[in-house]
């Protein structure tokens, strides 16, 4: 009886054994990064990680609305700003613990010290969602303005490129949703394997990821001037949309404003969530960021008014010029231009989405590798994935298992499920961070911190009442992406208990 007690105390001391942050910040001391980031340089990196899909993409499915998720309709403005307030409390609670312990693997790291090692490993888990499954979004939304771009070029280019048939381009989901659109018959369209198994491969989307998982092997270095010159690209498409645009609204089309009352407006504030996702990355520049005291908050704060003033202003237009029963759902901010015969300037703003969404793409895969390899150098998955490029540096078997998720990922998913599940996943780090933050308060409460929250508990708390608030309505309201949260978190205990945790102990034994 003894015994199985004391078995049951030691696993449970396990389970919450934490590394603190001493520990954490001792091996980082040789880093050899410079304080160099000013806030402009902050809110830069910032629009650079969270300008993508969201306001390419997304913003059309939260107006129109998807199955089990009715349309905000022109009121997804209202679900805009919701959704940045969410973020907005916890991507403080991030500044405070990245400016405390500036090291690599984020909430995870931070999880790690306050609530030790099991959550850390779901945290790091679940960030698998925010930036692997994420990805599978930005790859499709990606060959949805690839392919209007192509169309664009259709007198010079062969017409098997710029109209393949629809099951090289989608996922089985939407490549149904698309035939059944056409009047045509899915089952007689798709082509089977063995005569069972239906053939639906969005070869652009995995073409790219292949690409980019070669290149960030190759040790890509994103220079700072490269990432502001895809930044400017960026917003110079959305304002060129939001200044062309805005001499085609008709205010009679923001009327009614929000077709489905709050549910649609919260089930906005949801999907639309997915365009804020990023917003972390600007903390995890702690390290290299001069006065963090001051310019982490303006960087942080900085980021999410400009993301959501090209927000709300592209929202105004697009529910302005286009009837939301109309609304493009792939691409439509281009088909927006493209439907009142501005064709070039449509064109234009799909190169500048193309260039955006690859560099949102590039950021999250690294972001990837970066999770994995933290969790790797903890024991918690095989050597080989600790292992680094002889010639080019980087590591290699890790990118490879990076591009592998996205790659198998959007063979089975939908732009929709992917975001929805994304978003599932970072409104519960947000939570666990803003957690996080009040547990260090109360259990170091003398430690150094650069940078503090304002008003704790209350800010805390309210992105946890937030966040919480627009997760619960999403599982409330959703189908798939409602089961397979759950589904990817116990796979993940599953996978912990079965090798992690043993791999762990038995690695540190051997030390
Ligand atoms: N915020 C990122 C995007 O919208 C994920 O693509």
């Amino acid at each position: 009886m003894n015994t199985k007690k004391g078995f049951l105390k030691a696993f449970l001391q396990n389970l919450l054994s934490k590394k603190t942050p001493d520990e954490i910040l001792e091996t980082t001391k040789n880093s050899k990064l410079k304080k160099t980031l000013n806030a402009f340089d902050l809110i830069m990196l910032g629009i650079g990680a969270v300008i993508g899909t969201g306001i390419f993409t997304i913003i059309g499915i939260a107006m129109v609305g998807e199955q089990n998720a009715p349309g905000a309709g022109p009121a997804v403005v209202i679900s805009m700003i919701i959704a940045m307030f969410a973020c907005l409390f916890s991507a403080l609670c991030y500044a405070e613990f990245a400016s405390m312990i500036p090291a690599a693997g984020s909430a995870y790291t931070y999880t790690y010290v306050t609530m030790g090692e099991f959550m850390a490993w779901i945290i790091g888990w679940i960030l698998m969602l925010e930036y692997a499954i994420s990805n599978i979004t930005v790859a499709c939304s990606w060959t949805g303005y690839f392919m209007e771009l192509l169309k664009g070029f259709s007198h010079i280019l062969p017409a098997w490129l710029c109209n393949p048939p629809v099951w090289l381009i989608n996922d089985y989901r939407t490549a149904v949703s698309v035939y059944q659109n056409m009047g045509l018959d899915p089952a007689v369209e798709i082509p089977k394997l063995f005569n069972v198994i239906p053939i639906c491969i969005n070869v652009p989307a995995i073409l790219l990821v292949l690409i980019i998982t070669l290149l960030l092997i190759q040790g890509i270095k994103e220079s700072t001037k490269a990432a502001t010159m895809l930044v400017f690209v960026k917003m110079f498409v959305i304002f060129l949309f939001i200044f062309a645009g805005a001499f085609y609204v008709a205010p009679e089309n923001w009327t009614p404003f929000a077709p489905n009352g709050l549910t649609g407006i919260l089930s906005g504030a949801f999907l639309i969530f997915f365009a804020y996702v990023g917003v972390d990355a600007v903390s995890s520049a702690a390290e290299e960021t001069k006065d963090p005291q001051k310019n982490l908050p303006i960087g942080l704060i900085g980021t999410l008014i400009v993301c959501t003033i090209c927000y709300v202003g592209t929202a105004l237009v697009l529910s302005g010029m286009v009837p939301v029963d109309k609304i493009n759902v792939l691409a439509p901010i281009t088909a927006a231009m493209n439907s009142v015969g501005l064709n070039k300037i449509g064109g234009l703003i799909a190169v500048g989405a193309i260039a955006g969404l690859t560099s949102v793409l590039l950021v999250y895969q690294l972001g990837t590798t970066r999770i994995l390899y933290a969790m790797a150098r903890d024991n918690f998955f095989p050597n080989s994935f600790k292992k680094i490029h002889k010639k080019h540096g980087t590591p290699h078997v890790v990118t490879w298992a990076a591009g592998a998720i996205v790659i198998i990922g959007a063979l089975f998913m939908d732009l929709n499920i992917s975001a929805e599940l994304c978003n599932f996943g970072t409104f519960t780090n947000f939570m666990i961070i803003c957690i996080a933050v009040l547990i260090l308060r109360k259990t170091d409460p003398k430690r150094k911190r650069p940078f503090k929250v304002p008003f704790v508990p209350l800010f805390p708390i309210l992105g946890i009442l937030l966040c919480g608030g627009i997760m619960i309505h999403g599982f409330l309201t959703l189908g798939i992406s409602a089961v397979l949260f759950p589904v990817w978190i116990l796979l993940g205990v599953g996978i912990y208990f079965a090798y992690g945790y043993k791999r762990h102990r038995e690695v540190e034994k051997q030390q």
